[in-house]
This record gives structure tokens, C-alpha cells and sequence, in this order.
């Protein structure tokens, strides 16, 4: 399984969309090393390499929030957060076992491509209308 970032994933701000199809790519990366490669090391360097991403744009994206006073700036750090765990529970799984076992593959299809498209459509698209709600009342 992999995700496409098609139109039910964009938010209509352009350094949010831009850095969710980076993201995307390297899950999908992390997918295809599962399925050909299926091999401990390159999964492990795999998940580092998306991760290393999400926490980039995690930044980047509390950052705006916090720029323009975001109100559900508290609630959107605790799923970040809830991601941050995920990765680590992810590390864990891959420690524990030989190689990306389909239980690792399906831990990282619910719990990083369902939840990731899941947070795009509802919390990362309302940081996006908040953004062009307030951007467009100071024009008035
Ligand atoms: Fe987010």
C-alpha cells in the first residue's frame, strides 16, 4: 500500500502541501524497502529518513501556527506528539524482530499513512483556513 497525495490531501497553503508530498515520498520510500528490500537495516534507515521529515515539518508547522495565533495551537502539539510516539513504538517493532515483518507493515499503514491523511483533512486544513480567514479579514 502506498499513499497518493492527490486533491482530498491539499490544504491550500503552499509550504503545508509542499512539505506533505515530501513526507508522503519518503513513506512510500519506507513502504517499498518493507516490500523489496525487507531487510532490518535499510528499514530502520528508512523509518530514521521519514521521521527526520515529520519533525522538520512538524516545526515548520508550529511555527505558523504560533505566527498567527493559531487557538487550536495545544491541541494540534499533542498529535504531533501522539506521531512523535508512534515512531519510537515503530523502533521498538523493528529492534524486536529480524526484518519489517507485515505487522510492522501494518502498524505503519494505520498508524502513519490512515493517520497522516486522517490529520491532513482535519487538523492541518483547518491551521489552512484559519490562515486564509485571518489573511483575508485584514484586507477588509
Ligand atoms: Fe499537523
Amino acid at each position: 500500500m502506498y499513499v497518493t497525495f492527490d486533491d482530498t490531501l491539499v490544504t491550500g497553503n503552499e509550504m503545508i502541501d509542499s512539505q506533505h508530498r515530501e513526507w508522503i515520498d519518503r513513506i512510500n520510500q519506507l513502504m517499498k524497502s518493507c516490500e523489496t528490500e525487507k531487510e532490518k537495516q535499510s528499514a530502520v534507515r528508512m523509518l530514521d529518513y521519514m521521521a527526520d521529515y515529520a519533525d522538520f515539518h512538524f516545526a515548520e508547522e508550529e511555527k505558523l501556527q504560533r505566527e498567527i495565533g493559531y487557538p487550536g495551537l495545544e491541541e494540534h502539539l499533542k498529535k504531533h506528539e501522539e506521531f512523535r510516539n508512534t515512531v519510537k513504538e515503530l523502533h521498538e517493532m523493528l529492534e524486536e524482530e529480524e526484518g519489517p515483518s507485515d505487522g510492522f507493515v501494518k502498524a505503519v499503514e494505520e498508524n502513519v499513512m490512515k493517520w497522516l491523511t486522517y490529520h491532513i483533512q482535519s487538523f492541518d486544513r483547518s491551521v489552512a483556513e484559519y490562515r486564509y480567514m485571518r489573511d483575508n479579514s485584514e484586507m477588509l
